[in-house]
Protein backbone atom coordinates (compact mmCIF):
# COMPACT_ATOMS: atom_id res chain seq x y z
CA UNK A 1 0.00 0.00 0.00
CA UNK A 2 1.43 3.55 -0.70
CA UNK A 3 1.56 5.94 1.85
CA UNK A 4 -0.86 8.07 0.77
CA UNK A 5 -3.49 4.87 0.39
CA UNK A 6 -2.88 3.81 4.18
CA UNK A 7 -2.75 7.76 4.95
CA UNK A 8 -6.24 7.60 4.01
CA UNK A 9 -6.96 4.34 5.43
CA UNK A 10 -6.30 5.47 8.60
CA UNK A 11 -8.00 7.20 11.38
CA UNK A 12 -6.29 10.78 12.09
CA UNK A 13 -3.44 10.72 14.11
CA UNK A 14 -5.19 12.31 17.22
CA UNK A 15 -7.95 9.96 17.22
CA UNK A 16 -5.34 7.12 16.80
CA UNK A 17 -3.31 8.68 19.87
CA UNK A 18 -6.87 8.56 22.02
CA UNK A 19 -7.67 4.62 20.77
CA UNK A 20 -3.84 3.95 21.88
CA UNK A 21 -3.83 6.04 24.88
CA UNK A 22 -7.19 4.38 26.18
CA UNK A 23 -5.63 0.85 25.46
CA UNK A 24 -2.83 2.08 27.84
CA UNK A 25 -4.22 3.27 30.40
CA UNK A 26 -6.99 0.51 30.71
CA UNK A 27 -4.21 -2.26 30.84
CA UNK A 28 -2.66 0.07 33.71
CA UNK A 29 -6.03 0.06 35.22
CA UNK A 30 -6.31 -3.19 35.02
CA UNK A 31 -2.76 -4.98 35.86
CA UNK A 32 -4.24 -7.69 32.83
CA UNK A 33 -2.81 -7.99 29.47
CA UNK A 34 -3.59 -5.20 27.18
CA UNK A 35 -6.17 -5.78 24.79
CA UNK A 36 -4.15 -5.10 21.40
CA UNK A 37 -5.10 -2.44 19.10
CA UNK A 38 -6.23 -5.25 16.24
CA UNK A 39 -8.68 -6.58 18.32
CA UNK A 40 -10.23 -3.53 19.57
CA UNK A 41 -13.08 -4.20 16.68
CA UNK A 42 -12.20 -1.27 15.20
CA UNK A 43 -10.47 -1.75 11.12
CA UNK A 44 -9.14 1.36 10.93
CA UNK A 45 -6.01 0.67 12.69
CA UNK A 46 -3.41 -0.68 10.31
CA UNK A 47 -2.46 -4.05 11.21
CA UNK A 48 1.18 -4.54 13.27
CA UNK A 49 0.89 -7.79 15.54
CA UNK A 50 0.79 -11.42 14.44
CA UNK A 51 1.99 -11.40 10.89
CA UNK A 52 1.95 -7.58 10.54
CA UNK A 53 4.65 -7.53 13.19
CA UNK A 54 8.12 -6.81 12.58
CA UNK A 55 9.09 -10.12 13.51
CA UNK A 56 6.78 -12.15 11.23
CA UNK A 57 8.08 -9.67 8.11
CA UNK A 58 11.95 -9.60 9.15
CA UNK A 59 11.72 -13.57 9.94
CA UNK A 60 10.11 -14.23 6.36
CA UNK A 61 13.66 -12.97 5.11
CA UNK A 62 15.91 -15.48 7.41
CA UNK A 63 16.81 -11.49 9.13
CA UNK A 64 16.49 -10.96 12.88
CA UNK A 65 14.30 -7.86 14.39
CA UNK A 66 14.31 -6.92 17.79
CA UNK A 67 15.15 -3.89 20.37
CA UNK A 68 16.65 -3.80 23.46
CA UNK A 69 15.28 -4.50 26.66
CA UNK A 70 14.82 -2.56 29.98
CA UNK A 71 14.21 -5.12 32.53
CA UNK A 72 12.59 -2.77 35.36
CA UNK A 73 10.02 -2.18 32.27
CA UNK A 74 9.44 -5.81 31.56
CA UNK A 75 8.92 -6.68 34.92
CA UNK A 76 6.37 -3.82 35.84
CA UNK A 77 4.32 -2.70 32.22
CA UNK A 78 2.25 -5.84 30.81
CA UNK A 79 1.89 -3.65 27.69
CA UNK A 80 5.60 -3.53 26.89
CA UNK A 81 6.13 -6.97 27.51
CA UNK A 82 3.25 -7.94 25.19
CA UNK A 83 5.03 -5.75 22.54
CA UNK A 84 8.20 -7.44 22.81
CA UNK A 85 6.60 -10.86 22.35
CA UNK A 86 4.62 -9.56 19.60
CA UNK A 87 7.67 -7.87 17.47
CA UNK A 88 10.87 -9.45 18.50
CA UNK A 89 12.30 -12.49 17.29
CA UNK A 90 15.99 -11.03 19.23
CA UNK A 91 16.29 -8.92 22.29
CA UNK A 92 19.79 -7.33 24.16
CA UNK A 93 19.67 -5.79 27.74
CA UNK A 94 19.59 -2.20 26.97
CA UNK A 95 21.98 -2.14 30.83
CA UNK A 96 20.94 -5.57 33.01
CA UNK A 97 24.48 -7.62 31.17
CA UNK A 98 26.90 -4.28 31.61
CA UNK A 99 29.88 -4.59 34.66
CA UNK A 100 28.06 -1.88 36.41
CA UNK A 101 24.94 -3.74 37.02
CA UNK A 102 26.61 -7.02 36.67
CA UNK A 103 29.64 -6.52 39.62
CA UNK A 104 28.55 -4.92 42.57
CA UNK A 105 31.86 -5.83 44.48
CA UNK A 106 35.40 -6.84 43.01
CA UNK A 107 34.83 -10.19 43.76
CA UNK A 108 30.94 -11.06 42.92
CA UNK A 109 28.65 -10.83 40.19
CA UNK A 110 24.51 -10.05 40.42
CA UNK A 111 22.80 -12.32 37.33
CA UNK A 112 19.50 -11.49 38.25
CA UNK A 113 18.54 -9.16 35.74
CA UNK A 114 20.33 -10.90 32.99
CA UNK A 115 18.95 -13.91 34.03
CA UNK A 116 15.40 -12.85 34.17
CA UNK A 117 16.00 -11.68 30.38
CA UNK A 118 17.49 -14.87 29.19
CA UNK A 119 14.69 -16.91 30.69
CA UNK A 120 12.25 -14.55 29.07
CA UNK A 121 13.86 -14.32 25.62
CA UNK A 122 13.80 -18.40 25.66
CA UNK A 123 10.24 -18.78 26.61
CA UNK A 124 9.16 -17.03 23.84
CA UNK A 125 11.87 -18.33 21.19
CA UNK A 126 13.55 -15.04 20.74
CA UNK A 127 17.44 -14.94 20.08
CA UNK A 128 19.35 -12.93 22.16
CA UNK A 129 22.57 -10.47 21.99
CA UNK A 130 24.76 -9.97 24.67
CA UNK A 131 25.84 -6.33 25.34
CA UNK A 132 28.36 -5.91 26.65
CA UNK A 133 31.49 -7.95 27.99
CA UNK A 134 34.34 -4.82 27.89
CA UNK A 135 33.55 -1.20 27.28
CA UNK A 136 34.81 1.96 28.86
CA UNK A 137 31.34 3.51 30.62
CA UNK A 138 28.90 1.90 33.57
CA UNK A 139 31.94 0.19 34.98
CA UNK A 140 31.30 -0.52 38.50
CA UNK A 141 32.12 2.34 41.43
CA UNK A 142 34.98 0.01 42.77
CA UNK A 143 36.95 -0.48 39.49
CA UNK A 144 38.83 2.62 39.33
CA UNK A 145 40.39 1.96 42.77
CA UNK A 146 41.19 -2.16 42.27
CA UNK A 147 41.76 -3.05 39.15
CA UNK A 148 45.56 -1.89 38.51
CA UNK A 149 48.13 -2.94 35.37
CA UNK A 150 48.79 -6.13 37.21
CA UNK A 151 45.64 -7.59 37.72
CA UNK A 152 43.27 -5.98 35.38
CA UNK A 153 43.91 -9.08 32.76
CA UNK A 154 42.88 -11.44 35.32
CA UNK A 155 39.65 -9.28 35.89
CA UNK A 156 38.84 -9.01 32.28
CA UNK A 157 39.32 -12.79 31.69
CA UNK A 158 37.58 -13.79 34.67
CA UNK A 159 34.67 -11.45 33.83
CA UNK A 160 34.01 -13.31 30.42
CA UNK A 161 34.63 -16.20 31.54
CA UNK A 162 32.10 -15.98 34.18
CA UNK A 163 29.32 -14.01 32.15
CA UNK A 164 29.90 -15.57 28.81
CA UNK A 165 30.56 -19.13 30.33
CA UNK A 166 26.79 -19.19 32.25
CA UNK A 167 24.84 -18.41 29.17
CA UNK A 168 27.05 -19.97 26.88
CA UNK A 169 25.09 -21.76 24.02
CA UNK A 170 22.13 -18.95 24.82
CA UNK A 171 23.54 -16.25 23.25
CA UNK A 172 23.22 -15.22 19.32
CA UNK A 173 26.19 -12.78 19.89
CA UNK A 174 27.85 -11.17 22.16
CA UNK A 175 29.54 -7.72 22.13
CA UNK A 176 32.68 -8.42 23.52
CA UNK A 177 34.77 -5.06 23.04
CA UNK A 178 32.23 -1.42 22.74
CA UNK A 179 33.64 1.33 21.18
CA UNK A 180 37.12 1.12 21.55
CA UNK A 181 38.24 3.07 18.83
CA UNK A 182 37.99 7.41 18.93
CA UNK A 183 41.05 8.88 16.58
CA UNK A 184 40.61 12.36 18.92
CA UNK A 185 42.46 10.82 21.46
CA UNK A 186 45.65 10.87 19.89
CA UNK A 187 47.15 7.15 20.51
CA UNK A 188 48.14 5.26 17.52
CA UNK A 189 45.68 3.39 15.58
CA UNK A 190 42.91 5.67 16.83
CA UNK A 191 42.28 3.48 20.37
CA UNK A 192 40.25 5.72 22.67
CA UNK A 193 42.55 6.47 25.55
CA UNK A 194 39.57 4.74 28.09
CA UNK A 195 40.22 2.33 30.96
CA UNK A 196 41.38 -1.01 29.26
CA UNK A 197 43.59 0.70 26.90
CA UNK A 198 45.33 2.68 29.85
CA UNK A 199 45.52 -0.78 31.54
CA UNK A 200 46.47 -3.23 29.22
CA UNK A 201 47.75 -1.41 26.01
CA UNK A 202 45.44 -2.47 22.28
CA UNK A 203 46.26 -6.20 23.64
CA UNK A 204 42.87 -6.02 25.91
CA UNK A 205 40.97 -6.87 22.38
CA UNK A 206 43.01 -9.74 21.76
CA UNK A 207 42.38 -11.16 25.36
CA UNK A 208 39.04 -10.19 25.50
CA UNK A 209 38.08 -12.02 22.08
CA UNK A 210 40.11 -15.24 22.74
CA UNK A 211 38.35 -15.52 26.36
CA UNK A 212 34.98 -15.12 24.68
CA UNK A 213 35.54 -17.44 22.46
CA UNK A 214 36.11 -20.50 24.64
CA UNK A 215 34.05 -19.20 27.13
CA UNK A 216 30.95 -19.78 24.71
CA UNK A 217 31.97 -21.26 21.10
CA UNK A 218 28.83 -20.74 19.90
CA UNK A 219 28.16 -16.98 20.35
CA UNK A 220 29.10 -14.86 16.99
CA UNK A 221 31.90 -12.12 18.72
CA UNK A 222 31.18 -8.76 17.70
CA UNK A 223 33.25 -5.64 17.95
CA UNK A 224 30.62 -3.04 18.40
CA UNK A 225 30.66 0.98 17.65
CA UNK A 226 28.99 4.34 17.07
CA UNK A 227 29.90 7.64 14.63
CA UNK A 228 30.91 5.17 11.76
CA UNK A 229 27.87 5.90 9.56
CA UNK A 230 27.80 8.82 8.04
CA UNK A 231 29.81 10.74 5.67
CA UNK A 232 31.31 13.73 8.27
CA UNK A 233 34.88 13.84 8.57
CA UNK A 234 35.27 12.50 11.73
CA UNK A 235 33.10 9.25 11.09
CA UNK A 236 34.68 8.90 8.35
CA UNK A 237 38.36 9.27 10.27
CA UNK A 238 37.02 6.82 12.93
CA UNK A 239 35.58 4.17 10.65
CA UNK A 240 38.99 3.69 9.14
CA UNK A 241 40.38 3.39 12.20
CA UNK A 242 37.53 0.48 13.21
CA UNK A 243 38.26 -1.24 9.53
CA UNK A 244 41.69 -1.32 10.48
CA UNK A 245 41.15 -2.68 13.68
CA UNK A 246 38.94 -5.76 11.85
CA UNK A 247 41.08 -6.06 9.23
CA UNK A 248 44.39 -6.43 11.89
CA UNK A 249 42.15 -8.97 13.82
CA UNK A 250 41.45 -11.49 11.18
CA UNK A 251 45.18 -10.97 9.54
CA UNK A 252 46.03 -12.09 12.70
CA UNK A 253 43.92 -14.55 13.55
CA UNK A 254 41.88 -13.30 16.76
CA UNK A 255 38.35 -14.55 17.12
CA UNK A 256 35.86 -12.40 15.18
CA UNK A 257 32.43 -12.91 13.52
CA UNK A 258 31.31 -9.44 13.50
CA UNK A 259 31.10 -5.79 13.32
CA UNK A 260 27.87 -3.93 15.27
CA UNK A 261 27.27 -0.68 13.72
CA UNK A 262 25.07 0.95 16.50
CA UNK A 263 23.02 3.57 13.96
CA UNK A 264 22.10 6.07 16.71
CA UNK A 265 21.44 8.11 14.00
CA UNK A 266 19.98 11.54 13.45
CA UNK A 267 17.59 13.76 11.06
CA UNK A 268 20.68 16.19 11.13
CA UNK A 269 23.01 14.25 9.69
CA UNK A 270 21.02 11.05 7.75
CA UNK A 271 21.67 12.34 4.41
CA UNK A 272 25.35 12.59 4.90
CA UNK A 273 24.94 8.57 5.20
CA UNK A 274 26.01 6.90 1.81
CA UNK A 275 28.75 5.49 -0.10
CA UNK A 276 31.16 5.18 2.73
CA UNK A 277 29.01 2.90 4.98
CA UNK A 278 27.96 1.17 1.48
CA UNK A 279 32.08 0.46 1.22
CA UNK A 280 32.76 0.04 4.92
CA UNK A 281 30.01 -2.91 4.68
CA UNK A 282 31.23 -4.25 2.07
CA UNK A 283 34.96 -4.50 3.03
CA UNK A 284 33.71 -6.53 6.07
CA UNK A 285 31.46 -8.36 4.29
CA UNK A 286 34.47 -9.23 2.37
CA UNK A 287 36.38 -10.40 5.36
CA UNK A 288 33.45 -13.00 5.90
CA UNK A 289 32.09 -11.24 8.99
CA UNK A 290 28.56 -10.46 9.95
CA UNK A 291 27.39 -7.04 10.27
CA UNK A 292 24.41 -5.83 12.56
CA UNK A 293 22.52 -3.12 13.14
CA UNK A 294 22.56 -2.98 17.22
CA UNK A 295 20.91 0.09 18.77
CA UNK A 296 18.98 2.10 16.11
CA UNK A 297 17.51 5.23 16.58
CA UNK A 298 16.83 8.83 15.40
CA UNK A 299 17.40 11.47 16.96
CA UNK A 300 15.34 14.40 15.65
CA UNK A 301 16.60 17.43 17.59
CA UNK A 302 17.48 19.06 14.78
CA UNK A 303 13.86 19.26 13.34
CA UNK A 304 11.86 22.73 14.07
CA UNK A 305 8.26 22.87 15.40
CA UNK A 306 6.83 24.42 11.75
CA UNK A 307 3.25 26.07 12.46
CA UNK A 308 2.42 24.17 15.21
CA UNK A 309 3.37 21.93 17.50
CA UNK A 310 1.07 19.15 16.19
CA UNK A 311 2.29 19.56 12.38
CA UNK A 312 6.25 19.63 13.95
CA UNK A 313 5.39 16.27 15.15
CA UNK A 314 3.72 14.82 12.23
CA UNK A 315 6.62 16.40 9.92
CA UNK A 316 9.20 14.79 12.87
CA UNK A 317 7.38 11.39 12.55
CA UNK A 318 7.61 11.52 8.86
CA UNK A 319 11.19 12.50 8.78
CA UNK A 320 12.04 10.15 10.90
CA UNK A 321 10.51 7.39 9.75
CA UNK A 322 12.47 8.20 6.14
CA UNK A 323 15.77 7.87 7.85
CA UNK A 324 14.80 4.12 9.33
CA UNK A 325 13.49 3.06 5.77
CA UNK A 326 16.26 4.46 4.04
CA UNK A 327 18.66 3.69 6.00
CA UNK A 328 17.74 0.53 6.87
CA UNK A 329 16.78 -0.16 3.51
CA UNK A 330 20.13 0.36 2.45
CA UNK A 331 22.01 -1.92 4.61
CA UNK A 332 19.86 -4.79 3.62
CA UNK A 333 21.02 -4.26 0.24
CA UNK A 334 24.07 -5.99 1.57
CA UNK A 335 23.63 -9.96 2.34
CA UNK A 336 26.03 -9.87 5.31
CA UNK A 337 23.66 -7.85 7.33
CA UNK A 338 21.21 -10.06 9.19
CA UNK A 339 20.18 -8.55 12.49
CA UNK A 340 18.65 -4.78 13.24
CA UNK A 341 17.89 -3.76 16.87
CA UNK A 342 16.15 -0.60 17.76
CA UNK A 343 17.54 0.97 21.21
CA UNK A 344 13.85 0.82 22.74
CA UNK A 345 10.55 0.41 22.15
CA UNK A 346 8.58 3.46 22.60
CA UNK A 347 10.01 7.16 22.74
CA UNK A 348 9.32 7.90 26.04
CA UNK A 349 11.44 5.07 27.59
CA UNK A 350 14.63 6.15 25.08
CA UNK A 351 17.93 7.43 26.38
CA UNK A 352 16.98 9.97 24.69
CA UNK A 353 14.37 10.93 26.35
CA UNK A 354 16.23 10.81 29.70
CA UNK A 355 14.98 13.42 31.81
CA UNK A 356 17.01 16.00 33.44
CA UNK A 357 21.19 17.02 32.13
CA UNK A 358 22.12 13.55 31.00
CA UNK A 359 19.17 13.58 28.68
CA UNK A 360 18.87 16.98 27.27
CA UNK A 361 22.73 16.84 26.28
CA UNK A 362 20.78 15.13 23.36
CA UNK A 363 18.47 17.50 22.82
CA UNK A 364 20.16 21.12 22.74
CA UNK A 365 17.88 22.65 20.61
CA UNK A 366 14.99 21.24 21.94
CA UNK A 367 15.96 20.73 25.48
CA UNK A 368 11.60 19.92 26.54
CA UNK A 369 9.97 18.33 23.77
CA UNK A 370 10.03 14.48 23.46
CA UNK A 371 12.08 12.82 20.64
CA UNK A 372 9.96 10.62 18.56
CA UNK A 373 13.14 8.20 17.92
CA UNK A 374 11.39 4.94 18.08
CA UNK A 375 8.94 2.41 16.48
CA UNK A 376 6.22 2.62 18.77
CA UNK A 377 4.37 5.70 20.68
CA UNK A 378 3.92 5.58 24.78
CA UNK A 379 0.83 3.54 24.52
CA UNK A 380 2.32 1.30 22.00
CA UNK A 381 0.83 2.25 18.74
CA UNK A 382 3.15 2.21 15.92
CA UNK A 383 4.82 5.45 14.47
CA UNK A 384 4.94 5.58 10.96
CA UNK A 385 9.23 4.65 11.74
CA UNK A 386 7.15 0.99 12.38
CA UNK A 387 6.05 1.27 8.72
CA UNK A 388 9.04 2.15 7.03
CA UNK A 389 11.35 -0.63 8.95
CA UNK A 390 8.80 -2.91 7.95
CA UNK A 391 8.94 -1.83 4.66
CA UNK A 392 12.29 -2.04 4.96
CA UNK A 393 12.35 -5.77 5.91
CA UNK A 394 10.23 -6.61 3.03
CA UNK A 395 13.12 -5.19 0.76
CA UNK A 396 15.38 -8.20 1.26
CA UNK A 397 16.16 -9.45 -1.52
CA UNK A 398 19.07 -11.75 -0.69
C1 LIG B 1 22.92 3.51 27.23
C2 LIG B 1 21.58 3.16 27.88
O1 LIG B 1 20.58 3.27 26.91
C3 LIG B 1 21.29 4.08 29.03
O2 LIG B 1 20.15 3.64 29.74
C4 LIG B 1 22.49 4.14 29.98
O3 LIG B 1 22.25 5.09 30.98
C5 LIG B 1 23.76 4.47 29.24
O4 LIG B 1 23.95 3.53 28.18
N1 LIG B 1 26.04 2.92 23.23
C6 LIG B 1 25.93 1.70 23.87
C7 LIG B 1 24.84 1.49 24.86
O5 LIG B 1 26.65 0.76 23.52
O6 LIG B 1 25.20 0.59 25.88
C8 LIG B 1 24.37 2.79 25.46
O7 LIG B 1 23.24 2.52 26.28
C9 LIG B 1 24.06 3.79 24.38
C10 LIG B 1 25.27 4.09 23.55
Amino acid sequence: MHMAEREQARPSRRTFAKQALAVGAATVAARTLPTPLHAQGTTAVPGFVGKDSLKAHAAAHGLFAGAAVNLHLLDTNPAYKQTLIEQCNIVVAENAMKWGPMRPTPDTFQFDEADRLVAFAEQHGMAIRGHNLCWHEQLPGWFEATVTKSNAEEFLVKHIQTVAGRYRGKIRAWDVVNEAIKPEDGQPDGFRNGPWYKLLGPRFIEIAFRTARAADPHALLTYNDYDIETDRPQDVVKRAAVLQLIEHMKQTGMPIDAVGVQSHLSTGSAAQIGAGLDTFVSRVQALGLKVFVTELDVNDDSLGDGTSPDEGLRARQQAVAEVYGRYVGSMLKHPAVTDVLTWGVANGASWLNAPGKGGAKFRPLHPDRKEVCLPFTDAYAPEPAFFALRTAYDSRTS
